[in-house]
């Protein structure tokens, strides 16, 4: 693969990942997650986690997976190199994945005294690679080592940290995030 088509693979296979946070903010609200539970005298994820924010975010995903999977031979055929169709469970490992690892970076600013929204720098950029990867690596095992080569796995630890600075900012200024980041 050359670098072009490495960085091609790496931001395609990572779409459904990626999605799910932007999707979260824009359907987010309602009832959190922990139901407004507390674990000593800090909530356990606190109220930017909601079960819509989170139902959204994992269907956006899937949805997207779906979309490409349908578009991937067209796609391929014009660039003139293969990408990745998805598979259901390869799609529900990213998707998911990302949903969790988000929730899992609340769970650990709450427990480091970091209020809702607080900054939590690599944490905030790369959670859900961090969670969607394992996850998908184990319920799609045959598909993510086909695609998710050592070269695309760094193309993605750098890519998204880029990437995630770049879409808080648009999501800020357009004024749908609190925070740029
Ligand atoms: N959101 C949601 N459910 C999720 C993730 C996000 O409803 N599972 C929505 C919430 O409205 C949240 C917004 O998306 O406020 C921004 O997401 P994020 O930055 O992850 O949450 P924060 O509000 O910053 O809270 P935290 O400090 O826990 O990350
Ligand atoms: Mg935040």
């Amino acid at each position: 693969m050359t670098l072009l088509e490495t960085v091609a693979v790496a931001f395609w296979v990572m779409l459904p990942a990626y999605v799910p946070n932007n999707a979260a903010v824009l359907a987010g609200g309602g009832r959190p997650i922990d139901g407004g539970r507390t674990w000593g005298d800090k909530r356990v994820l606190g109220d930017g986690k909601s079960w819509r924010g989170t139902a959204a975010g994992v269907l956006a995903g899937l949805a997207l997976a779906g979309a490409l999977t349908v578009a991937e031979p067209s796609v391929s055929g014009a660039v003139g190199f293969d990408l990745p169709e998805f598979t259901p469970l390869a799609a529900l490992g990213l998707a998911g994945g990302a949903m969790l690892g988000d929730i899992l970076a609340s769970f650990a600013k709450r427990r480091t005294g970091r209020q809702r929204g607080a900054m939590f720098p690599g944490v905030d950029q790369l959670d859900f690679v961090v969670v969607s990867l394992p996850l998908t690596a184990l319920v799609a095992t045959e598909w993510f080592f086909e695609w998710f080569t050592w070269e695309v796995i760094l193309v993605i630890v750098v890519l998204t940290p880029l990437l995630h600075v770049a879409t808080n900012m648009i999501a800020y200024k357009l004024g749908l995030k609190n925070e740029p980041w």
